[in-house]
């Protein structure tokens, strides 16, 4: 492994994932409180480029340019966040990083962009050291920059947090844990419902502080190491049921968990509630199988097989509109990891 940097330039793509089982509660640096899976998107995804330059003087700063225009509040962020990976890339202390960034997605969509982002900054650094192949290694740095993004490294579906039921498991990077699953969860669908596009009321580290206070929260952990051995149990078997009931619940238990923090956050919103009761309501009458799970905020991620996509879609079109924020939604589905490009 080089430690020395080799590229003063590189260029990668990373992609946005879905959790199925929540990462909410941490401790250390970055490390889960529980383990989590997640399903990597395609469509929504970050492209990076960073030029590395040698640092001659105290003002010598991580610079971002994000969709064209400087962004100095986020490179204040990554500027804080960086001496934490030097340990993985010893080269970083001695350059400053100018770093281009865009989404396929529009910024204030409420579509969560951390995990793109820092997984494509992660991939860019180590690529810089021709590192971009070790994905365990990229999972890791990616992980002290923003735990869900250590996700983002891997293809289809994707497991972090240490547990007794998947023997590789580690809560210093995630693993990936598709090939075990039955395939029809390789071409899953995720819909993205967007409610409001609205930046987020609770950023996610408050979030997960609120878990050290939470009165609930050893019986949340205990919850998601069950959950987490009954979705991958139902995946393995194909069973879309059971594996919908299981993400539900834990979107809702995330909800639930926030709403009886102190203090307390309510982040859905009426039209979140509408388009849960629509999904429950129209699953049933019109036999279609998908499944809602929502992260730190009112949207809506739909989940539902790649043969439902007619029906899904349909759905979408005739009931779900005019619940949204100018009726955006995107259509998105399991993809692969991040990439040098
Ligand atoms: C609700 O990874 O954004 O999306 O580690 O503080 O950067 P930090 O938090 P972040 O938290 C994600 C929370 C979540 C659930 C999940 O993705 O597992």
């Amino acid at each position: 492994m080089s430690l020395k940097l080799i590229h003063n330039e590189t260029h990668c793509q990373a992609p946005s994932n879905i959790a199925l089982i929540k990462y909410w509660g941490k401790h250390g640096l970055q490390i889960p409180k529980n383990p989590s899976i997640s399903f990597t998107l395609d469509a929504l995804h970050t492209k990076t480029k960073v030029k590395f330059h040698k640092k001659t003087k105290a003002e010598d700063q991580t610079v971002v340019v994000f969709e064209g225009k400087e962004n100095p509040k986020f490179a204040e962020k990554i500027e804080k966040k960086l001496p934490l990976i030097y340990g993985d890339f010893p080269y970083l202390k001695d350059y400053y990083l100018e770093i281009h960034s865009e989404n396929t997605f529009p910024h204030s969509s409420g579509i969560a962009s951390s995990a793109s982002s820092m997984a494509a900054l992660a991939m860019c650094i180590a690529a810089a050291s021709g590192n971009g192949e070790d994905k365990k290694l990229v999972s890791h740095a990616a992980r002290i920059l923003s735990g869900s993004a250590c996700r983002s490294i891997y293809d289809k579906l994707v497991w972090w947090g240490k547990s007794p039921s998947l023997l590789q498991s580690h809560d210093e990077f995630a693993v990936p844990c598709y090939e075990a699953v039955d395939e029809i969860f390789w071409s899953y669908r995720d819909a993205v419902l967007v409610v409001s596009k609205s930046e987020k009321s609770v950023s996610s580290s408050l979030g997960h502080d609120l878990m050290h206070t939470n009165p609930f929260a050893s019986a949340r952990f205990q919850q998601a190491h069950q959950n987490i051995d009954l979705l991958y149990g139902a995946m393995r078997c194909g069973d879309i049921e059971h594996f919908g009931t299981i993400v539900e619940e834990e979107a809702l238990t995330l909800h639930g968990l926030m709403m009886m923090s102190r203090p307390s956050f309510l982040l859905l919103e009426p039209n979140s509630v509408a388009l849960i009761l629509k999904i429950r309501k129209h699953r049933v009458l019109d036999k279609i199988p998908m499944y809602f799970t929502i992260d730190a905020g009112p949207n809506i991620h739909l989940l539902y097989p790649d043969f439902a996509k007619k029906d899904v879609e349909d759905f979408i079109q005739q009931e779900c509109l005019d619940l949204l924020e100018n009726k955006t939604f995107y259509l998105d589905s399991v993809g692969n990891g991040a990439r040098i490009l």
